[in-house]
């Protein structure tokens, strides 16, 4: 991985050249980091200690000689060894606002341009046709989303493609009830939750009923071979589901580059399987075709079912070989919940075996549990999506009102959706993916503690002190003062704003957006300690200046971060 702080880079770099001067040009390269601990300075370098061996003296010994080695540049204040031989780096304030001011100028708060002329696709969200997306899917959109932020504000070129379920037996059994269970007038005025309903009865009476199960199959095979009516009823299941999933799209802030569902790979699937006998790696067992993965640890992944009909696995092959073909990506990134970590494995393995060498990721997540259970639509508890925004909304709404804000209506719900969507895409976004959330609307919706309206309201609050900032000094862009650091909080200010590209990309190169959610919660924290303790605009001019110019960075790190989780930053709250 490329080192992204720019800070650490040009302290790795002159620590080199302490190095080599001590002990000559072979040392290999030093590397410096953040103090752990930041009593003993800013920056540390640990590598005395691994060199050891090699150079044959003692840690501290390797240390002192460094350190010995060169004067004291103007970027630091002072050197210090600790311990067997940590080198304890504290950097000039000076020359940090330097720094600091660099990537408040740069673009994007000067994330890496890591991604240049790599491709991307990321698959997610990816619901099911004819059933209403429950908030078991919040968590791929959510996710998937801010991973498709973070790689394209890393310069990669993304490919955001929902993989929509519109394929597969669920249709005959949705076909057959669709013709029994509605009346004409149902049908005309059909809805997602009558489909859903639809499925439930006609899934149900597959389990008794010998012939509604024939019935189905048949309805299946009529649309598997392109039966015009079939094909008409199919697809306004689609165009009804889409047109559900695009108001949750449009209200989350979330797009696609592409809408290629399950359907869209049918045509390749006998190829594909044909391939893989082809290359000796599927074979017949119990009238299924499936591929051998003991060597790799697994079970065999059927890639043709016994009825002859193509599944999940094949339409995945399939999509890869696609996917390739078309795009050459550098990865292929998956988002789904944990319970497909075997599938993954699986496909992923015979793509392997097949010859495919592009990087394929699955990025699992656990499930949302509220405290009574987890959701699933199984169970009765099932809780739709929009319902959940909605609820979020109106909490959200509630809070605005309860404050004298002096906003019409029409603002205050406008700020209610962007707090209350913010609020449960930060609930999520703020946990590792891989842990399962237990959400409370307490928590989701809290002023204080890691919350999406505590950062919300971090930034408000700057740009608010911006505004009257701007009503005292009329005509002045507070990002073009001086900056001085005055004081520890001010520079532990600045050393955070300097991580932000770090934490961009530690995000994306570990698939966490948590990674960003903390450091932005860190940095708010830093910024309210700062704020009460440290006047700004009722210090001196120059002072006032400077504060407020490290405020604009504040708010411009925050902007930049909570843009990329997909959260609204509103300037007044
Ligand atoms: N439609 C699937 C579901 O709702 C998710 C699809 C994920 N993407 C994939 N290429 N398998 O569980």
């Amino acid at each position: 991985m490329m080192t992204t702080d720019r800070c650490e880079a040009q302290l790795a770099q002159w620590l080199q050249s302490a190095f080599e001067a001590a002990f000559g040009n072979d040392v290999p390269a030093v590397r410096v980091q953040a103090a752990t601990d930041s009593r003993f300075g800013d920056f540390q370098c640990n590598d005395a200690m691994p060199l050891a061996k090699a150079l044959k003296r003692p840690p501290r010994a390797i240390a002192e000689a460094v350190v010995a080695a060169l004067p004291l540049p103007p970027m630091l204040d002072k050197i210090d060894i600790a311990g067997p031989g940590f080198i304890n780096l504290t950097v000039n304030a000076g020359w940090l606002a330097e720094q600091a001011a660099a990537l408040s100028a740069a673009p994007r708060f000067g994330i890496p341009d890591a991604g240049r002329g790599k491709t991307v696709v990321i698959d997610y969200s990816s619901p099911n046709v004819a059933k209403p997306m429950h908030i078991g899917h919040i968590r791929s959109t959510v996710i998937g989303n801010a991973i498709d932020r973070l790689y394209r504000a890393l310069g990669y070129t993304v490919i955001a493609d929902n993989h929509l379920g519109d394929w597969g037996t669920q249709f005959g059994i949705l076909i057959q009830g669709y013709r029994t269970f509605l009346t004409g007038d149902e049908r005309d005025a059909l809805t997602i939750e009558s489909l859903e309903r639809v499925y439930v009865q006609s899934y149900n009476r597959t389990k008794e009923d010998e012939s509604w199960l024939a019935a189905c199959k048949a309805e299946l095979v009529k649309l598997q071979q392109g039966d015009p009516e079939n094909r008409a009823i199919w697809q306004r299941f689609i165009d009804i589901s889409l047109a559900e999933f695009n108001r949750v799209y449009a209200r989350l802030g979330v797009g696609f580059d592409l809408w290629r569902g399950e359907s869209f790979y049918n045509g390749t699937l006998p190829e594909t399987i044909r391939l893989l006998q082809d290359k000796g790696l599927a074979a017949e067992s119990d009238g299924a075709l499936v591929v051998n993965l003991e060597a790799d640890g697994m079970p065999v992944c059927i890639v043709r079912k016994s009825d002859g009909g193509f599944n999940y696995a094949a339409t995945d092959i399939a999509t890869v070989r696609n996917r390739v073909a078309e795009f050459a990506p550098d990865r292929i990134i998956y988002v789904t919940d944990e319970r497909q970590q075997l599938h993954f494995r699986q496909f992923f393995a015979v793509c392997a075996k097949l010859g495919h060498t592009t990087h394929l990721e699955h990025v699992w997540f656990g499930l949302m549990r509220l405290p009574e259970g987890t959701f699933s639509t199984r169970q009765g508890n099932v809780i739709k999506l929009e319902a959940l925004l909605d609820e979020a909304v109106r909490r959200a709404l509630d809070i605005i009102k309860a404050s004298d804000n002096g906003m019409t209506d029409a603002e205050q719900q406008r700020l209610a959706e962007d707090i209350g969507i913010g609020a449960i895409k930060y609930a999520d976004l703020s946990h590792d993916p891989q842990t399962l959330i237990v959400f409370t609307w307490e928590k989701a919706l809290a002023l204080e503690g890691n919350s999406g309206p505590y950062l919300q309201y971090a930034y408000a609050r700057i740009s608010s002190l911006l505004r009257k900032y701007a009503e005292r000094v009329p005509g002045r862009d507070p990002l073009a003062n001086a900056l001085t650091l005055d004081g520890p909080i001010e520079k532990d200010l600045a050393l955070r704003l300097l991580q932000f590209p770090a934490a961009v990309q530690r995000a994306a190169d570990a698939y966490k957006p948590n990674v960003l959610a903390d450091y932005l919660f860190g940095l708010s924290q830093a910024y309210s300690s700062f704020y009460q303790q440290s006047p700004v605009l009722k210090s001196e001019p120059a002072l006032r200046d400077s504060r407020i110019r490290l405020c604009a960075m504040v708010a411009q790190a925050l902007r930049e971060g909570l843009t990329l989780l997909g959260i609204a930053t509103p300037e007044k709250i």
